[in-house]
């Protein structure tokens, strides 16, 4: 496995990669890397011949008031665990290197970057657009992993690489969760004992609105409310959102009468956790 910093390193290996006709899949990552991106290192091994890892902390898609400095750094573990997992190149660059100066260029993504998490973190999907076309432009690959624990960020990308006629497959992988529930997350680290005991809440909250639909509840104002209430319930905890969503265009629906999913974000302490779900209706209804 090679450790490269800059973008010429990284085109000339992917270049002998492309010369070996392998192809090339790319797993886009902010390090402190978990089970979660590890199961899309592991899934770019099996259909890829060549797989590219990118580690950088990206600067734009974090808020002036944001954790930029706090956010985990954790590179030698992440090293081993690219390692172990088959990856050929982690592309580690520093912020120079991919802002040299300031850009005067923004991907932006309407509409579906308005709700949800870009409702309150107006800066952050920009940024994460921004920073994966370029990540696509540096590293070309024809074979893109996401985790769908991002669920907004995935459809974002989706249509970025749908509207741009970007040559790049998007695949999106399944959220790896803990044992009681619990997404995994870079940040889940920021959780104190009693949060920690608490963070599960919102994976069962979900199910049981998911549950609730499948038996035939459609009303989204109700699910949401018995989430909202079970969130509440469990102690302290700032809910920013919980919305049910269509599961594509990302518009809020009245009631689940197509394939949906629930959103939602919930500060507990200095941590702020997202997470969905799929929701559907009824198999009758269907
Ligand atoms: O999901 C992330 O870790 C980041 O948003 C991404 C896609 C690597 C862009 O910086």
């Amino acid at each position: 496995m090679q450790i490269v910093r800059t973008i010429a390193q990284t085109r000339e290996a992917v270049a002998h990669a492309r010369a070996r006709a392998e192809s090339v899949g790319l797993v886009p990552t902010m390090g402190a890397l978990h089970e979660g991106h590890r199961s899309l290192v592991r899934t770019a091994r099996q259909r890829c011949g060549y797989v590219a890892v990118s580690i950088f902390v990206n600067p734009t898609q974090f808020g002036p008031e944001e954790d930029l400095e706090a956010y985990p750094r954790t590179f030698e573990a992440d090293r081993s665990a690219c390692q172990a997992d088959g990856a050929d190149l982690i592309f580690a660059p520093a912020v120079k290197e991919m802002y040299p100066g300031p850009g005067l260029t923004t991907v932006h993504v309407a509409d579906l970057t308005a709700g949800l998490c870009g409702a309150s973190r107006p800066v952050h999907f920009d940024g994460v657009t921004t920073v994966v076309a370029k990540l696509f432009n540096i590293v070309g690959p024809d074979v893109a992993f996401f985790g769908e624990k991002d669920y907004q960020q995935l459809a974002v990308i989706r249509r970025m690489v749908l509207d741009l006629d970007m040559p790049v497959e998007v695949i999106g992988c399944p959220t790896i969760r803990e044992p009681d529930g619990l997404a995994l997350s870079s940040r889940n680290e920021y959780l104190d004992v009693d949060q920690r005991r608490q963070a599960p809440v919102l994976h069962a909250a979900m199910q049981r609105a998911a549950q609730a639909a499948l038996a035939g509840r459609r009303n989204v104002a109700e699910l949401i409310a018995g989430i909202e209430g079970d969130i509440r319930e469990s102690g302290p905890a700032e809910i920013d959102y919980v919305k049910i969503v269509d599961a594509e265009t990302l518009d809020e629906l009245p009631e689940i009468d197509r394939p949906a999913r629930i959103c939602l974000a919930v500060k507990m302490g200095k941590c702020r956790l997202i997470d969905n779900l799929a929701v559907d209706a009824p198999q009758s209804d269907r």
